[in-house]
């Protein structure tokens, strides 16, 4: 567990420092190439925060990781920027990625669970997009492998796009925008599955959360947030525990675990993992950022309000085998969950536009 943090302005902890160190080294080891941040669409403050920070750990890191399978270009952010926005990758030509993933509301649908192409409801809540660059193994159970391979799963399956690899090729191939961008992305004979994935990828790895209040209080603006809320971060990474699964500037580990609430045979990643305790009922940690506009919550949109969300983890959710150790009655008062809710609120970007592209026809 977690140590309580300091409080802004006081020195570290040698050990804290070493720790961030280390993660620090750990993401250069796992970042096989960055773009320049002058040719990306990222706000201000994209730098490290000054040496004086207290908590490296919650920084904004510098540059987005580009894997050296895909390498960023201009060209293919366009192009890639163009096909998500664009309802030519639905069968009926009624919905883009866009229309569940809505910069408008966070990169996400705002339902609790997805609308597909037959005007069903999925089984599952529409994940915000925000920092997917930083995520290994994408969805809610990390079934898919990197950001290319998720692509051709919504395009191709009947109930979300419904568009068969062939009829996507041939409906690009015969818009002449189409043929010139995906030359000048990828050269000639450049229409293929692969590309349209690599594409997609470049543009969705742009999709980065801004600065939030948390991260003027972090750099240093003493004002930034209120008090309930600096005493709701004590509570995040102290009493309440939340920082063992949601840590870093994107307040998510990336990984799995059941905090003991899906039922029956919504197992997620035990789904991939039969033998496995630990993920049976296990789900990805969702990141935090902008948390307070993406309601209702869960993979499977169950827990309307933020407020019903630090009330479950106040009950522990439901004890078994699976459950994480790190999951257990919190014994928190009213205050102190208001407090909670109050630093969750900090973690949201003010709402900035996002440029439309122009659609080739
Ligand atoms: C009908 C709504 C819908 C559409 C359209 C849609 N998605 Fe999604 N998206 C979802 C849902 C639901 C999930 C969760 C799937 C899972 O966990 O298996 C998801 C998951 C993802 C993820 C994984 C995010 C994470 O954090 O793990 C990525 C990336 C993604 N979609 C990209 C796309 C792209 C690119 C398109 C367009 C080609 C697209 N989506 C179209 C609903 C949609
Ligand atoms: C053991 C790891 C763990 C701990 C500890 C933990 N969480 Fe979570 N959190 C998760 C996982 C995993 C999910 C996704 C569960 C699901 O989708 O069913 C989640 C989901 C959430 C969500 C919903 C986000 C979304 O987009 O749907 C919020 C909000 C949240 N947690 C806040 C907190 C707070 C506040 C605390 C501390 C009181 C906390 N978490 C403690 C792992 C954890």
């Amino acid at each position: 567990m977690r140590t309580l943090p300091d409080p802004p302005g006081v020195g570290r902890e040698a050990t804290r420092f070493a720790a961030a160190l280390l993660l620090l080294i750990g993401m250069i080891g796992s970042i096989a190439d960055t773009a320049p941040a002058a040719d990306l669409p990222l706000p201000n403050n994209w730098q490290e925060t000054g040496p004086n920070s207290w908590h490296k750990e919650y920084a904004r890191p510098r540059a987005i990781p580009f894997p050296k399978a895909d390498p960023y270009s201009a060209a293919k952010l366009a192009l890639g920027r163009m096909l998500f926005f664009d309802p030519i990758l639905s069968g009926a030509k009624i919905r883009s990625c866009s229309t569940c993933h809505d910069p408008g509301l966070s990169w996400a649908d705002g339902r609790p669970r997805a609308i597909g192409e037959k005007q069903e409801m999925l089984p599952l809540r529409t994940p915000t997009l925000l920092n997917v660059a930083w995520t290994p193994k994408l969805g809610w159970d990390g079934h898919f492998r990197n950001l290319e391979s998720v692509a051709m799963g919504p395009i191709t399956a009947p109930n979300i796009m419904d568009l068969s690899e062939d009829r996507m090729v041939d409906r690009l191939a015969a818009i002449p925008g189409y043929v010139e961008a995906f030359h000048g992305a990828f050269g000639p004979g450049a229409i293929t599955e692969s590309n349209v994935e690599m594409a997609l990828a470049t543009f969705e790895r742009t999709i980065v959360s801004g600065e939030a209040p948390f991260d003027r209080w972090i750099n240093g603006n003493s004002t930034a947030i209120s008090a309930a809320a600096k005493r709701g971060f004590a509570l995040f990474n102290g009493k309440a525990n939340c920082a063992a699964c949601h840590s870093g500037w994107a307040f998510s580990d990336a990984s799995f675990h059941d905090i003991g609430t899906a039922r029956g045979d919504d197992i997620g990643r035990g789904r991939l993992f039969p033998n496995s305790v630990a993920l049976r009922y296990a789900f990805k940690t969702p990141t935090l950022r902008d948390v307070a506009r993406r309601g209702p919550y869960m993979h499977d949109g169950s827990v309307p309000t933020l407020q019903a969300v630090v009330d479950l983890y106040d009950r522990g959710g439901i004890a078994r085998p699976s459950r994480d150790p790190n999951i257990r009655p919190l014994g928190l008062s009213g205050g102190e969950k208001a407090d909670l809710i109050a630093f969750l609120q900090t973690l949201s970007e003010k709402g900035k536009a996002v440029e439309m592209p122009a659609l080739p026809r």
